[in-house]
C-alpha cells in the first residue's frame, strides 16, 4: 500500500471509462472519440446523450424515439412543483432548491421502488426522466421567485427550446435554441470532474440514481466547480459598475489575493476548447445585439490573464456572457449547468454499477495517538 499522499486526488487514475477523452496540454475534448467541436456544431444535445448512453451515435429513427420518449416524461408532479414554491418563497439559493426538488423526484419515479439499483434499464428509464424533469424544476422555480407562475413544458420542442421556452413563456428564435443547445452539449461532460466522481462515490456503495444525481448537484454548487459561471458575471457586472479599466480591477483583485472566476483548470493546461467555441458565441450574440461590451472586456481580462499568470480561460468564463445576452438570470447559469451535466452524471454512474467497486479511500492520520481518556466530571 502506497503511502504517498495525492492532495486532492491531482493525476490519481481511479477508474476506466469509455465516455470522455481530455488533452489538457493540446486542448481537446471528446465524447467517445468524436470532438467537441463537430458535436457541438452538427449534434444536439439529445443526439448527444443517446451517445453517452448508448456508446453510439443514433440514427434517425432511434433518436426520434429517444427524443420523442423524454419529452414525453417533461412534466412534473403537482407535489414537486409545491414543494419548488415553497422553496421559492423561501429565497432559497437556486442549487439548493434544484438539490431538494431532484431528491423529491425520486418519490415519484416508477423505476425508483423494488429494483435493484444497478439495474441497467431502470436506470436509463430513471435518466431520461431526471433529465426530461430537471429543466421543468428550473424553469419552474426561476419563474416562481420572480412572482410568476410556472409554464407547462411543450412536447413539440426540443429539450433546449423547451427550457426557453419554459423559462420566458415564448418560444425561442432558432438562434437562441442553437446557441443554447451548443452549451447543453459542451457541458455534458468532462472526465472525472468533481460532482461527477461524487455521483461516482455514491452509486460505488449501492446506492440509487436519484441519491448519486442529487450528490452531484450539491458538488457542482461550489464555487471551484459549476458556481464559477454565476461567479464569473457578477465580476464583470462588478467590474463595469466600477468604471474602471478592466486589467486595472482584475490586477487589483489578483493583489488583494482574490482568485479570478472562470480561469485556471486542473486538468487544461491551455484554453479549454469549450471555451474557445463559447467566445465565439458571446461574441456573435453581442454583435447581433450591436453591444459587445461584455465579449470585448472578457477579451481583455483573458489576455491578461494569460500573458501575466499563464492561466487560460476555462468553459465558465465565456459561458457567463452567452447566457447573459440571451436574458438569463445569473443565478440559475449553474443549475443549467446541471441540466447538462446530468446526462454526464447518468452515464457514469451506469459504468459505475456495470464494474463497481465501492471508493473508499485513506488518510494519513495526523492527529494524537494514546491519549488517556476521562470521563466527563473529571475533566478541566
Ligand atoms: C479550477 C481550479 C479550482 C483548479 O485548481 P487547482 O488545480 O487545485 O489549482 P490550484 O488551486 O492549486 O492553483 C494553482 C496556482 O494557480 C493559481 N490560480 C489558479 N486559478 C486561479 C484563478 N482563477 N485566479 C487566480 N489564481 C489562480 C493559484 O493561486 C495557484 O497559485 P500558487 O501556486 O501561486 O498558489 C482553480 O483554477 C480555480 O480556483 N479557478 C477559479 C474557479 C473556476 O473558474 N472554477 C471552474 C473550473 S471549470
Amino acid at each position: 500500500m502506497s503511502d504517498e499522499l495525492k492532495k486532492g486526488l491531482e493525476g490519481v487514475l481511479v477508474a476506466e471509462s469509455g465516455l470522455s477523452y481530455i488533452d489538457g496540454d493540446e486542448g481537446r475534448l471528446v465524447y467517445r472519440g468524436y470532438t467537441i467541436e463537430d458535436l457541438a456544431r452538427g449534434a444536439s444535445y439529445e443526439e448527444v446523450l443517446y451517445l453517452l448512453w448508448h456508446g453510439e451515435l443514433p440514427t434517425e429513427t432511434e433518436l426520434d424515439e429517444f427524443a420523442g420518449d423524454m419529452a414525453a416524461e417533461r412534466a412534473v408532479d403537482d407535489d414537486v412543483i409545491d414543494t419548488v414554491r415553497d422553496l421559492a418563497a423561501a429565497d432559497e439559493v437556486p442549487m439548493a432548491a434544484v438539490r431538494t426538488a431532484v431528491s423529491e423526484l425520486s418519490a415519484f419515479d416508477a423505476d425508483a421502488d423494488g429494483e435493484e439499483p444497478t439495474d441497467r434499464e431502470a436506470n436509463l428509464a430513471k435518466g431520461k426522466r431526471l433529465t426530461a424533469k430537471l429543466p421543468t424544476v428550473i424553469a419552474a422555480f426561476t419563474r416562481l421567485r420572480d412572482g410568476e407562475e410556472p409554464v407547462e413544458p411543450r412536447e413539440d420542442l426540443s429539450h433546449a427550446g423547451n427550457f426557453l421556452y419554459m423559462l420566458n413563456g415564448e418560444v425561442p428564435d432558432d438562434v437562441m435554441e442553437e446557441v443554447f443547445d451548443q452549451a447543453l452539449v459542451l457541458h455534458a461532460d468532462h472526465g472525472l470532474n468533481a460532482s461527477t466522481f461524487s455521483a461516482m462515490v455514491t452509486s460505488s456503495t449501492l446506492a440509487d440514481l436519484h441519491s448519486a444525481v442529487t450528490s452531484a448537484i450539491g458538488t457542482l454548487s461550489g464555487s471551484l466547480h459549476g458556481g464559477a459561471n454565476q461567479n464569473v458575471m457578477e465580476m464583470l457586472k462588478e467590474v463595469d459598475e466600477s468604471g474602471k479599466d478592466p486589467v486595472q480591477w482584475v490586477e487589483d483583485a489578483l493583489d488583494n489575493g482574490d482568485r479570478v472566476a472562470g480561469f485556471g483548470h486542473r486538468v487544461y493546461n491551455v484554453k479549454d476548447p469549450r471555451a474557445k467555441i463559447l467566445s465565439e458565441q458571446s461574441e456573435e450574440l453581442g454583435e447581433a445585439a450591436g453591444d459587445t461590451k461584455w465579449y470585448e472586456m472578457s477579451v481583455a481580462i483573458e489576455e491578461y490573464m494569460q500573458e501575466e499568470k499563464g492561466l487560460a480561460p476555462n468553459v465558465d468564463f465565456y459561458s457567463a456572457t452567452t447566457y447573459y445576452q440571451m436574458g438569463i438570470p445569473t443565478d440559475i447559469y449553474t443549475p443549467i449547468f446541471a441540466m447538462s451535466r446530468v446526462g454526464g452524471w447518468i452515464a457514469h454512474v451506469l459504468e459505475q454499477y456495470e464494474d463497481n467497486r465501492l471508493i473508499r479511500p485513506r488518510a494519513r492520520y495526523v492527529g494524537p495517538k494514546d491519549q488517556t481518556f476521562t470521563l466527563i466530571d473529571e475533566r478541566e
